[in-house]
């Protein structure tokens, strides 16, 4: 087991995170974000209509599972019944939940990589045995169900994949998803599946939304929140849906134990816009299908030194310094160039993957600042070489 607390001189029981570098940074080419563009309050009150029933609501605690409003909303839109959802401060909160009600010292806990780091990170500290299955920049990130099913044990209890996953916005079909739970049935059976969905929503153009892994069996959770598609990741809105009433009452206590209940300004704003949200989600999905097609010229240019595996959904993907191009002094050089070009990117290491691979949000910027952003990138690869 890696034990977050031996690590070099690092006390915390999280291993230290890399987020603080993308909370915290914010150059003029941010290529590094994982949302699509912020929504302003004014424009989230201006959608929503900011009337009297509105400034009347007590600024009391929330509901212990959520406003029933907010869960209500949720459950239709995914297609599940409205007891099913819990309501999370972000699905980060959620990851946090599920890691610490069903992970424990003496457990197995099993994520595909690269992942997002808190979802590595809360089962690290956890207590639990941490298990990492590599899916492959080469094989287009696609799940490797033989990998997985292969580290299997009767210990293990939970399974955790996103879809499209972070950092490089694949997905992971519905059919893959039934055979790991046939896979699990025979060979963890204590073992709870949960399907990450944070950009489920964030198709481009006229695509269609997939629907939820939720309802696929009766140990399949699911989570996501209104931060990606629906641009409010400062709303701090998340769900989980969570089918037995035994699993949903103990996260709800854990829930009550970290942070009470839901701030409800965030509860009432979400609940209202995701009453709009075809209104809200087709320009956002069109915005992004622009921004890819600006992403896939720029890349179109860039393809004798650099790989792309081209997303499903969501504003983010990965992109490769070619191996035989760059070398892992170039590499280095390479990231070293970025801050003196304005550009930032988020490097695979913090994902678990190799530094030559980078996840390049294309959505964040307005188009014309990604074009430029693009260029600004191209002219740091240009300096690597000298
Ligand atoms: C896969 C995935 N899950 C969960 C989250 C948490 O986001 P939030 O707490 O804003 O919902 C993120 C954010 O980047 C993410 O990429």
């Amino acid at each position: 087991m890696t034990d977050a607390r031996t690590e070099g001189n690092w006390a915390g029981r999280f291993p230290q995170t890399p987020l603080t570098g993308l909370l915290d940074v914010n150059r003029r080419h941010h290529l590094a974000e994982s949302t699509s563009r912020d929504l302003t309050i004014g424009e989230v009150l201006d959608l929503v209509g900011v009337t009297n029933e509105f400034r009347d609501i007590p600024l009391g605690y929330g509901a212990s599972a959520g406003l029933p409003e907010l869960r209500q909303v949720i459950a239709k839109g995914i297609g599940v019944p409205d007891d099913w959802v819990i309501t999370t401060n972000g699905l980060a909160l959620g990851l946090f939940l599920v890691a610490m009600e069903l992970c424990r010292a003496g457990d197995r806990a099993v994520v595909a990589r690269p992942s997002f780091p808190p979802t590595r990170d809360t089962l690290k500290g956890s207590g639990a045995e941490l298990v990492e299955v590599p899916l492959e920049f080469s094989q287009g990130y696609r799940i490797n169900l033989s990998r997985v099913t292969a580290v299997l044990s009767p210990n293990t209890t939970l399974v955790s994949i996103a879809s499209p996953q972070n950092p490089n916005g694949i997905r992971v079909t519905h059919d893959e998803i039934r055979e790991l739970l046939a896979a699990m049935t025979a060979l963890a059976p204590d073992a709870w599946l949960f399907v990450d969905e944070t950009y489920r929503e964030a198709v481009y153009g006229n695509d269609p939304v997939p629907p939820s892994a939720a309802g696929l069996g009766p140990r399949v959770l699911t989570g996501a929140s209104i931060s990606k598609a629906h641009g409010s990741p400062g709303l701090r809105v998340g769900w989980l849906t969570v089918p037995d009433r035994d699993l949903r009452e103990r996260l709800i206590s854990a829930k009550i134990n970290t942070i009470v209940s839901c701030s409800v300004i965030g509860e009432a704003l979400a609940a209202r816009l995701l009453g709009k949200v075809e209104a809200l989600l087709a320009p956002r999905h069109e915005l992004l299908r622009r921004a890819l097609d600006i992403l896939a010229r720029w890349h179109d240019g860039e393809r004798h030194r650099i790989d792309w595996v081209r997303p499903h959904a969501g504003a983010l993907c990965c992109l490769r310094l070619k191996p035989e191009v760059f070398d892992a002094a170039a590499v280095e050089r390479f990231w070293a160039l970025l801050p003196e070009n304005d550009v930032q990117l988020a490097p695979g290491p913090w994902f678990g993957e190799e530094p030559r691979v980078f996840r390049l949000g294309f959505g964040y910027l307005p188009l014309e600042r990604l074009e430029e952003a693009l260029t600004a990138l191209s002219k740091a690869i240009d300096e690597v070489k000298g």
